[in-house]
């Protein structure tokens, strides 16, 4: 969590001042051009041609006009490079040269460990790595890796390695270059027995398995032959290595991820392997495991969408359904693609190649789909009882998606295909516990920006983005407006953070804001309003303006909400109806009303103010 750590604000503000985003942004690959205050890329979160993406030195922000990503140069690298917060704050510091404050003892003997035994661990890789290449005894090894198509580049790229036959290789090599027996059993590497430290990977191919971060945790390692069981032996939980926090390839992984917005998931090491060399990088696998919670979170940083790959007889499916609900629990999209009978990704990509992969792929279905699919193929879906327990089924997995837009997709999909009453699975959905409304959830999720904005909240826009742009207004007219009349669910999010940080601080840092807020389309809203900033004339008249239609639309409502009352009720009630004239009159007058006289703002020498430049729906100053 960004508001959990250990760094102090002064010390983020110092990194982040000597981190120049657009010295950053390039150096991760994005070729900057300037143009006028900005610079301009093609952006890296999205396809496309002319370039949509922009960089403002001056604000230190970013934002892409065509996908609506934004942030500042730490939100840059979450997205961009997968990093964490924490993780990009160390490496921004690095960048600067900073020194971090240290972490108590506990945590730095901790650290040590973690320390050692990476580098251990990077020893054990090299060892093997260079024993499979070059090693007398490894001529089976090579075979084997060339007769299943492992290419030599492959190889070295995910440095494959061979334990040989011998029990103490390991125990005696690593020794020889000062590690204690201990340091070894920790890592995994070895374990004590009776005849004394063996070596826990003899004659095996060795699958190394890297962090996100591409530190060496552990070794999967696979049999050459089918006498030798198991067929794939992992190493055990470390202090490194724990199956349900790693995936396997997301080191290598995490760019194309983040840069498709998708992830393919497969069951085993040589299908990364394979998918990896046809050039299908995005691709990730768990070490025999279904996904955990802590894997769904993990990739929950780096992707919206997980496309799951069942080998051809799907039998997988029904143990993996755990680790679904629980991508689906991440807000991550999950769909399935299956593989013909008989294959897996790697037979499949190596007869068919890459292009007929990425097809399977395209034409994955939703975990909805292919419940109902599999449901309808499977039963005889018009039998009552049969139907009545698909959809208990199905409304476990809608239930949890946390998505409502998709959702309420996914029900109208299974309205249809089901020929069933659509209220009878609202009412199902609220049984297993789901609280909203169906008739506001599209409302609410609707991208803040777009253009299907209501009247309303096309006003409420241009007030937030005027605050966001001139923060030190925001101490006059808090007063005036109650965050929670902001019918958009998102804006209302941000005033009301400017308005507790302005309850707090004596200057409403924007940047801070950015870095304590998890919430992507405020990161947008926010980022946008930032580079916007040059198109807006009078920040002070603008928000006047807001204020005063807001109120009016606010008067509006209210009117109508006794007015309805009143009808259903009969409208003999004369306090109602003395009610009614007066809001009338109250409205009216406002309108006419200037209600920014009475506070003590007085207009500044706005410096965008001889800027001719005005956007189209803003409207002037009367
Ligand atoms: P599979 O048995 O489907 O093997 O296991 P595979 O990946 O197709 O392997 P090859 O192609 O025969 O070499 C899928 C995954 O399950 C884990 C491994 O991660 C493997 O890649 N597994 C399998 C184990 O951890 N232990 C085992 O004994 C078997
Ligand atoms: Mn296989």
């Amino acid at each position: 969590m960004a508001a959990n750590h250990y760094i102090p604000r002064e010390t983020i503000d110092e990194i982040q001042s000597q981190n120049s985003i657009v010295d950053v942004i390039s150096e991760c690959g994005v070729a900057l051009k300037q143009a006028g205050r900005n610079y301009q890329a093609l952006c890296p979160f999205h396809e496309e041609k002319t370039p949509s993406f922009s960089v403002s030195p001056e604000k230190q922000i970013f934002y892409c006009f065509g996908c609506q990503t934004g942030g500042n140069v730490i939100s840059f690298l979450q997205k961009h490079e997968g990093k964490t917060f924490m993780e990009a704050i160390e490496w921004l510091a690095e960048r600067a040269n900073i020194s971090l404050p240290t972490r108590d003892a506990k945590s730095s003997a901790r650290q040590k460990l973690i320390n050692d035994l990476s580098e251990l661990n990077r020893f054990a890789v090299k060892y093997y790595h260079e024993l499979l290449r070059t090693g007398q005894h490894s001529q089976q090894a090579r075979e084997y890796l060339k007769n299943r198509g492992v290419l030599s580049q492959t190889n070295q790229l995910f440095q494959l390695g061979y334990a040989k036959q011998q029990r103490r290789d390991l125990v005696k090599a690593a020794t020889h270059q000062g590690w204690t027996v201990q340091q070894m059993v920790d890592a995994g590497l070895i374990k004590n027995e009776e005849q004394g430290p063996q070596d826990r990977f003899w004659n095996r191919i060795l699958f190394p398995i890297y962090n996100a971060r591409g530190v060496p945790v552990g070794f999967g390692g696979r049999a050459l032959s089918d006498e030798h069981q198991p067929k794939y032996l992992n190493s055990p939980t470390t202090v490194l290595y724990d199956k349900s926090r790693i995936l396997f390839n997301l080191d290598k992984a995490r760019q194309s991820i983040s840069r498709k917005q998708a992830t393919i998931l497969v069951e085993g090491y040589m299908d990364v392997l394979m998918l990896y060399q046809h050039g299908i990088e995005n691709v990730i696998a768990a070490s025999g495991t279904s996904l955990s919670e802590e894997h769904a979170r993990l990739l929950k940083r780096y992707t919206s969408e997980v496309v799951i790959v069942f080998d051809g007889d799907a039998s997988g499916l029904q143990a993996a359904q755990r680790g679904l609900h629980r991508l689906i629990g991440e807000d991550i999209r999950v769909r399935i693609a299956l593989m013909p009978k008989g294959d897996d990704p790697d037979s499949f990509v190596k007869q068919n190649g890459a292009d007929a992969f990425s097809e399977l792929i395209d034409k994955a279905i939703n975990l909805i789909e292919f419940q109902i699919q599999s449901a309808i193929q499977d039963n005889n879906i018009r039998r009552p009882d049969v139907k009545t327990q698909v959809v208990k089924d199905i409304s476990t997995i809608l239930v949890n998606i946390k998505n409502r837009v998709e959702r309420t997709e996914y029900v109208k999909y299974a309205v249809k295909e089901l020929e069933i009453d659509e209220g009878l699975l609202w009412r199902e959905l609220r049984e297993l516990g789901l609280k909203e409304n169906p008739t506001q959830r599209t409302a609410a999720n609707r991208k803040a920006t777009s253009k299907k904005l209501s009247p309303r909240e096309q006003i409420e826009l241009q007030l937030v983005q005027s605050l966001i742009q001139t923060p030190e207004l925001i101490f006059d007219i808090k007063t005036l407006l109650d965050y929670q009349e902001l019918t958009n669910p998102h804006f209302a999010k941000i005033v009301q953070m400017l308005w507790d940080v302005s309850e707090n601080e004596e200057n409403v840092d924007i940047q801070n804001i950015l870095n304590t807020c998890e919430d992507e389309t405020v990161k947008s809203i926010i980022s946008n309003a930032l580079i916007n900033k040059a198109s807006i004339p009078n920040h002070h008249a603008r928000i006047k303006g807001c204020l005063k239609k807001l109120k009016s639309f606010i008067l509006q409502d209210v009117e109508q909400r006794i007015r309805s009352n009143a009808l259903s009720e009969g409208i003999d009630d004369l306090e109602t109806l003395k009610e009614l004239v007066d809001l009338s009159n109250e409205r009216r007058a406002f309108v006419q009303k200037d209600i920014l006289e009475s506070t003590q703002i007085t207009p500044q020498a706005d410096e965008e103010t001889d800027n001719p430049q005005i956007t189209g729906n803003i409207e002037k100053e009367n």
